[in-house]
């Protein structure tokens, strides 16, 4: 029991402190996070200089850095909270998905805290938490809502009743979608993350320059595939590619439109299925403006409602994963020493 735990509630202004500890990738992050909602510190280290050279992120420098980094990040985000070990209630961590010695680093981390001070230990899905982050930031969602995830691991549709239950509908049969914008900046030697650099190009270019396809996949209506998108984009830089900028932007912005028309398809198809006026983003990709803009667009048109969370919370940070585990706090659904990792996304 925490001595946090033993104050009196009528000294203490709420309900619970969460420490969340995210790892699952090349972000090392910790966040206290009070009664799933107020984000007293959100510290995220990323690696990004580490893995730009690469062009990509290298698993192995990804563990070694999250195990340097972790225990400053975490002193950082008490520091910030103004708040003593002694005063979390629980312990949160993602175990899932992610690469496996990443996630390891942040579930070894959190397991040593539970056991040494005594308090919970919450495992929480890396993917459910990208959705969560909008309970946080959105007090007037109606559930049911369909989610979507587009980050630079995953690409999925859910299916949720409420914030605390999530049903996967579909995902990528290949490249995620931030996976497929990275590698085709890689081709065209444009810096890594490729994501912002395709949409900061794209903004200069045409759209409408390159006619690339789109894989919409039939009946095939919750599932993706951008591997075969990305690697027409390929073919068409062996071929016709001179190297000027005006292309480098046209073929930036006909690519990010292509991405855009899946991602907007699946996601109003999976609303209008499953009869809902609610659609919820979230994942590094929802930072993509003219995804936004369009999506925003087509939402109004069709009368539904689009809550996306604050930039800061669509890229990877441990405050979505403290959120979320206080809703599991709550269940007392909790995890124990013995707590796995699963670097797949389960079905
Ligand atoms: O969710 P996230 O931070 O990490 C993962 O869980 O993967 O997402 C990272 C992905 C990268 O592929 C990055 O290129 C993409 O999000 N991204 C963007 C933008 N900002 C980040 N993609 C398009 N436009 C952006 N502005
Ligand atoms: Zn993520």
């Amino acid at each position: 029991m925490s001595l946090h735990a033993m104050t009196p509630p009528f000294l203490r202004s709420h309900e619970l402190l969460i420490l969340g500890i995210e790892t699952s990738c090349d972000e090392t992050a910790a966040s206290i996070v009070e009664d799933g909602k107020h984000i007293k510190s959100n510290v995220v280290s990323t690696q990004i200089n580490i893995h730009k050279k690469f062009g990509g992120v290298v698993p192995e420098l990804a563990s070694r850095a999250h195990t340097e980094l972790i225990s400053h990040v975490i002193c950082e985000a008490l520091e910030e909270a103004g708040c003593k070990l002694s005063e979390i209630d629980a312990v949160a961590v993602t175990n899932t998905p992610g690469l496996a010695n990443a996630l390891l680093v942040g579930t070894e981390t959190a397991k040593a805290l539970s056991f040494s001070l005594s308090i919970p230990l919450i495992a929480v899905n890396h993917i459910h938490a990208h959705l969560y982050a909008n309970f946080m930031e959105h007090s007037n969602i109606i559930c049911p809502v369909v989610g979507l995830i587009i980050s630079g691991g995953h690409t999925a549709v859910f299916y949720m009743e409420n914030c605390n239950n999530y049903v996967l509908l579909g995902q990528t049969y290949d490249d995620a979608a931030g996976e497929a914008l990275d590698k085709v900046a890689k081709m065209l030697k444009l810096d890594y993350p490729g994501g912002p650099e395709i949409s900061k190009r794209a903004e200069k270019g045409s759209s409408k320059a390159i006619n690339f396809p789109r894989a919409f996949l039939g009946k095939d209506i919750y599932n993706f595939s951008f591997s075969g998108m990305k690697t027409a984009v390929a073919r068409h830089v062996e071929r016709n590619f001179s190297g000027n900028s005006t292309d480098i932007n046209n073929i930036c912005a006909s690519f990010q439109q292509s991405v855009i028309d899946v991602l907007i398809k699946k996601i109003i198809n999976a609303a209008e299925q499953k009869s809902v006026k609610t659609i919820l983003i979230g994942g590094g990709v929802t930072a993509n403006t003219e995804l936004r803009k369009q999506l925003s667009e087509i939402c109004k048109e069709k009368d539904m409602n689009l809550f996306s969370p604050s930039l800061n919370l669509c890229t990877d940070n441990a405050a979505m994963i403290a959120g979320l585990a206080y809703h599991k706090y709550k269940k007392k659904n909790f995890a124990d020493i013995s707590m796995d990792i699963h670097p797949q996304l389960k079905v």
